[in-house]
């Protein structure tokens, strides 16, 4: 049997307003658009994983409302196999402003995540060879028990630790991969983390030990991760963003997938790099991951260095 992705997260639906600005506390301001579209971070990552050819699960709990068969429509058409419990909760939400440089600000309503529990993980197959991905908008002792059996299984763990919930420290050793941004990096890390050299210090600070990989997703600027004794910096690619919603996402679906397919870690950077940078230009979450065809890893770019 080959190696798939199997993602433990969240499945939301996205309810996303387009706006000059994103508003400060106490403003109001006329938007352009409204539009939903599906999302949640695991959701997401699956169809992401899934769109570049790795056979991809994908396990959460939905509600029994509209948004629920909407959201199973959108990852049947994705060929992301759901492992999906129904639930007496509202199907999570996301109410999202993106402001005119595609930047985003999000709240998200669990609903039906905060459901996803152990028990519901504990019959699903995983093979050595396996990539399980998660994140924290699930609870983090279900996510704790799903590491725990990839790890007895010979499966690899990628925790992409969003959004940076304060009881996360306890999966981070679970973790053979770990996937932050700036923002999270700066909280897990206590420590500053905006420049280039804070970023490293700062990763190698939530490295919890010498074989745990640790990658800063940076936006525009591309991507570094930790590697034992090295330092993997991959630029962005220069592109015009609509919307950044769900690109970290892409990015960890996309890495996900390449891993799993036998991928060295440089390359399924360059790779996950590129499809994070289709995904930026197109609105939405869900519907904005790439497929295969479109990626362009630039295999050539990568430097390697010492985190020093
Ligand atoms: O990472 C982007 C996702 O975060 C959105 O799709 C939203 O649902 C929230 O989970």
């Amino acid at each position: 049997m080959p190696a798939g992705v199997v993602v433990a997260g969240s499945i939301n639906m996205d309810l996303v307003a387009t706006a000059q600005a994103i508003p400060r506390p106490g403003e109001t301001l006329a938007g352009k658009t409204f539009a939903r579209f599906p999302g949640g971070k695991g959701a997401n990552q699956a169809v992401a994983a899934a769109k570049l050819g790795a056979p991809t699960t994908l396990l959460g709990c939905l509600g029994r409302d509209s948004f629920a068969a909407e959201l199973r429509a959108h990852l049947a058409e994705n060929d992301v196999r759901v492992q999906v419990a129904e639930v007496d909760a509202p199907t999570g939400t996301a109410m999202i402003v993106v402001d005119e440089v595609g930047e985003n600000s999000i709240v998200v309503i669990p609903g039906a995540n905060a459901r996803l529990h152990a028990g519901m993980l504990a019959e699903v197959p995983i093979h050595r060879g396996d990539v399980l991905v998660a994140q924290l908008e699930v609870p983090v002792d279900t996510v704790a028990a799903f590491f725990e059996r990839g790890r007895a299984a010979g499966a690899v763990t990628m925790l992409n630790a969003a959004p940076a919930v304060p009881d996360a420290e306890l999966l981070l050793p679970l973790a053979d991969i770990l996937v932050v941004n700036e923002i999270e990096l700066a909280i897990f890390s206590g420590m500053a983390a905006s420049s280039r050299e804070q970023q490293v210090e700062a990763a190698l600070a939530c490295r919890r030990f010498r074989e745990q990989v640790v990658v800063v997703t940076r936006g525009r600027e591309g991507s570094i991760a930790i590697d034992a004794d090295q330092v993997i910096d991959h630029p962005g690619h220069a592109v015009t963003a609509v919307d950044t919603t769900g690109a970290g996402d892409c990015f960890v679906g996309a890495l996900a997938a390449r891993l799993c397919a036998g991928d060295p870690l440089a390359a399924g950077l360059a790779y996950a790099n590129s499809a994070a940078s289709i995904c930026v230009q197109r609105p939405g979450a869900g519907p904005s991951m790439p497929t295969a065809a479109e990626i362009q890893p630039d295999l050539a770019s990568y430097e390697t260095g010492e985190p020093t």
